[in-house]
């Protein structure tokens, strides 16, 4: 069992699970990428680990050099790991990675409305159903018409925890674009595209609360 968040990265060596449900999210990054209007791409990853989805994306996308991201991710060792990457692929020009608090609106000012906002590993780390409500509709604060948001929920305990999410999705203004569960039958992966207008961000607003000890990695399972 991982003691904090960087070592839960390791998992991704071994687990078939988190291997998987890699090859989806950047299967989806990169037909959002693909279906992005020429020119600049915006991005923006919350909770981004060290952005190992997008910037495997990126090593292998014919329009990588269209993309500007920013990387919002707490942890220092995940963050330098992130960076280091972005260095060697030569494109700190064009990815910024924030050591800093994805829960707060400030530190996307300047990144967004994103073109494609990523939210992997985040949704089975809320509290409840209400805090998943207000991270999803606090999207459009991050978005505009037709942004595509790229999200993962883990199942446990024999429940589809995905299957909240997606409604919560519909009743949002969002529209499934695709969906898929690994191999595993445990992991959904969705990909939704925001039909309606976005909304101006204001600075310091809380988006939503990641739950636990920012440093503490724990298995929770709560969101109904
Ligand atoms: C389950 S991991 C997902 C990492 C990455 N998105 C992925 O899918 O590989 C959750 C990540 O959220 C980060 N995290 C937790 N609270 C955070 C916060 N308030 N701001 C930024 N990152 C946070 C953790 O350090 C951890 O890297």
């Amino acid at each position: 069992m991982p003691k904090n968040w960087f070592e839960w990265h390791d998992l991704y060596k071994t687990e078939p699970k988190l291997q998987q449900r890699l090859q989806i999210v950047q299967e989806y990054i990169s037909s959002a990428i693909d279906a992005s209007s020429p020119g600049i791409i915006r991005v923006v990853s919350l909770c981004a680990g060290d952005g190992r989805d997008l910037l495997g994306t990126l090593s292998r996308h014919p329009r990588a050099k269209d993309v500007y991201a920013r990387l919002v991710e707490l942890n220092p060792q995940l963050y330098e790991q992130g960076r280091a990457a972005i260095e060697s692929a030569g494109l700190s020009t064009q990815l910024e990675f924030i050591n800093g608090d994805a829960t707060n609106s400030s530190n996307y000012i300047g990144a967004v409305p994103a073109d494609i906002v990523i939210v992997c590993g985040i949704f089975g780390n809320l509290s409840d159903e209400a805090e998943l409500k207000r991270l999803i509709r606090n999207l459009p604060f991050l978005s505009k018409k037709g942004s595509f948001v790229i999200w993962t929920r883990g199942h446990s305990n024999g429940i589809a925890y995905s299957d909240t999410v997606r409604k919560v999705f519909r009743d949002a203004d969002f529209e499934e674009v695709s969906f898929r569960l690994t191999f595993t039958g445990d992991m959904g992966v969705g990909i939704h595209r925001y039909l309606g207008e976005g909304l101006p961000l204001l600075k310091d607003q809380q988006l939503f609360v990641f739950s636990g000890d920012p440093d503490k990695y724990r298995n929770v399972s709560v969101v109904h």
